[in-house]
């Protein structure tokens, strides 16, 4: 076996998972600019710090996952895990404050150190939309709903449960926490060892421990809602209440924290329960200190991220069709100099944007059953004969009728093919 094998955790995409990629994050594209947003692209890597600051020192992403290095002008470089720090860094650095509202979408590879498995991958490919410069409920109620949207036009919204929670605004998160490990500090020595790290630093994760001691020891801790302010609690019921008025179903999920620490009010993820542990398709939240942690203005933010890798896979267990791209008119000729004047008219008419496919190799028969395997529906037929003419037929291949045609009615008639 060859010793040069793509590396752990990445993958090729060979064009039939390639092809789904695609048409998910057109897809996404389109559905984006429906609602108002605009595309932005920012660099794969940035400043550690960057990212260090924004996803919080504790968070698995930066503790455990980050393809960290030093450049060779002694740099610290972090290629990106997510791609939310890098939007919020641009719309810093890039003064884009001056066209508040910023409605950006985005799509690319994200890199996590993480155990690979099915879903899970160290080079992954997200979509993601961020809303830079609104604090209204009802703008988290528009992003759930470009979510669903697209979820919908790839006829994967029934396959997937939208869960949603509120962390309230930084007061009631930091009253819940100081009740959260006041409840877990007797019980420290029997949480897991993960847990026992994040009870000093992030005590909020260990509500969605997936160690089965920690869930039993979570189930009676103090819950959210009783510590949230009256404005988190009007923020988020205004939430509900656009979902409601949408019909855009959800389920709370009180232990749903999220694994990054710029949350605060709404988080939700979209979750499935076809792809084993790795169930979340769509996960995002509201991000309001984000910015300011960046060194930016104090600047409201809300968006989400949806892994393509999951939903390409989620569209293949579900035998999801792909729309399937136009047929190609075959060509198929017999004789050196017909194959020639197959490639001179196949190429006139793929310049009008006629799609052609010629099939060069093989006998006369084998070229007709690549053609036939391939699906088309029409061919063009061009055979040498012996006194060196071109003899020129179009064939329907759903009646085989053959028709004899000629040279200047296959360039002018491309379209009525
Ligand atoms: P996240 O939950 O870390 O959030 O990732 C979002 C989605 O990316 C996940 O729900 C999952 O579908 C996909 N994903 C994450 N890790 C992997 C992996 N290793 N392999 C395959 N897919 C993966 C964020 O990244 C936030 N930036 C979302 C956000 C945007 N929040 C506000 N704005």
């Amino acid at each position: 076996m060859s010793k040069y094998q793509s590396v752990r955790g990445t993958r090729d995409l060979l064009p039939d998972l390639k092809g789904r990629f695609r048409y998910i994050e057109q897809t996404a594209f389109q559905c984006a600019q429906n609602y108002g947003f605009k595309e932005i692209e920012t660099p794969i890597f940035e400043f550690s710090d960057v990212f260090h600051r924004s996803l919080g020192e504790t968070s698995d992403a930066v503790s455990k996952e980050t393809y960290t290095f030093t450049d060779r002008g002694g740099e610290s470089i972090t290629l990106r895990p997510e791609g939310t720090a890098g939007v919020v860094r641009a719309y810093i650095s890039e003064g884009l404050a001056q066209h508040n509202p910023n409605k950006l979408y985005y799509y690319g590879p994200m890199f996590r150190y993480e155990r690979p498995q099915k879903g899970r991958y160290r080079q992954f490919y997200q979509i993601g939309v961020e809303v830079l410069g609104m604090e209204n409920a009802l703008t988290d109620v528009e992003c759930l709903d470009l979510a669903w949207t697209f979820l919908k036009k790839i006829n994967l919204a029934d396959k997937c449960t939208l869960e949603i929670n509120t962390l309230g605004d930084q007061e009631s998160r930091e009253k819940y926490r100081e009740a959260l490990v006041k409840y877990l500090t007797p019980l420290k020595t029997q949480l897991s060892e993960d847990s026992q790290k994040r009870l000093e630093k992030n005590p909020l994760r260990i509500l969605d421990s997936k160690d089965e001691n920690d869930k039993k020891l979570v189930q009676s801790a103090p819950k959210m809602d009783e510590y949230l302010s009256e404005a988190s609690k009007k923020f988020f019921a205004d939430v509900l209440a656009g979902l409601d008025t949408l019909k855009i179903p959800y389920k709370i999920n009180p232990k749903l924290v999220r694994g990054l620490d710029y949350y605060c009010h709404t988080v939700f993820e979209f979750v499935t329960t076809e792809l084993g542990a790795q169930g979340a398709v769509l996960a995002g939240g509201r991000y309001d200190g984000l910015a300011e942690t960046l060194g930016g203005t104090k600047t409201p933010g809300v968006g989400w991220a949806s892994g393509v890798d999951r939903l390409a896979e989620l569209t293949l267990i579900k035998n999801i069709e792909m729309p399937q791209a136009e047929k190609p008119i075959a060509f198929i000729s017999l004789g050196d100099k017909a194959v020639l004047k197959s490639v001179q008219l196949a190429s006139q008419l793929r310049q009008t944007g006629t799609s052609c496919e010629i099939f060069m190799t093989g006998n006369f028969k084998k070229k007709m059953e690549k053609a036939n395997k391939l699906g088309v529906e029409k061919a063009i037929l061009i055979f040498e004969q012996d006194d060196g003419s071109l003899e020129i037929k179009i064939k329907n291949f759903t009646t085989g009728e053959e028709t004899v045609t000629t040279e200047e009615a296959v360039k002018c008639q491309a379209t009525k093919l």
